[in-house]
């Protein structure tokens, strides 16, 4: 049986040095890229406080051959299951291979409402041998839940799982 749990009482530093080590242990030695990303967004709900939706999507080929993100393991409500490159938050991160930081979605141009309940959104590109092969979404219910704390404390996993998935 694993028990991945935060402790309770710590800063979000020490929280994502958590986080990170739990998903290291966890997909370390495993070929599965899928079984990886679904641990690992088992980890990002149980790690990061204050989410509404946590997971990954992947690069794959939309109907006419072009790239778009398709829909990967995650916790949370059903989502978009494509969602073209340059379009949204996820789509600007694939599209620019930068992580984004949104205070505020509303205010974000194309952003796309898979829950009427988030608010914020954090997402950060993987990226293998320079090219995005997937992002890491987080959704929260806040404004301006997220910080360059999470934004470092996401990316870091995001390396982690270059050769993971
Ligand atoms: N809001 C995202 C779409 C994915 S869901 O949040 C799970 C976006 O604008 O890219």
């Amino acid at each position: 049986m694993f028990d991945f749990k935060p402790d309770p009482v710590q800063g979000k530093a020490e929280n994502y040095r958590q986080l990170h080590n739990a998903a290291d242990a966890l997909t370390q030695g495993e070929s599965d890229g899928i079984a990886n990303m679904a641990n690992v967004a088992s980890l990002l709900w149980e790690f990061v406080p204050d989410l509404n939706w946590a997971g990954f999507y992947r690069m794959g080929e939309g109907a006419s051959g072009k790239d778009e993100l398709v829909l990967g393991p995650f916790t949370g409500r059903p989502a978009c299951i494509r969602i073209p490159i340059g379009v949204g938050v996820c789509g600007a991160a694939a599209k620019t291979g930068e992580t984004q930081l949104v205070e505020d979605v509303h205010a974000f141009p194309g952003h796309i409402a898979c829950d009427a309940a988030s608010q914020s959104e954090l997402v950060a590109p993987i990226i293998r041998d320079g090219k995005v092969i997937a992002v890491i979404d987080l959704d929260s219910p806040n404004k301006g839940r997220f910080t360059q704390e999470d934004a470092a404390g996401i990316e870091s996993l995001a390396a982690m799982l270059s050769d993971r998935i």
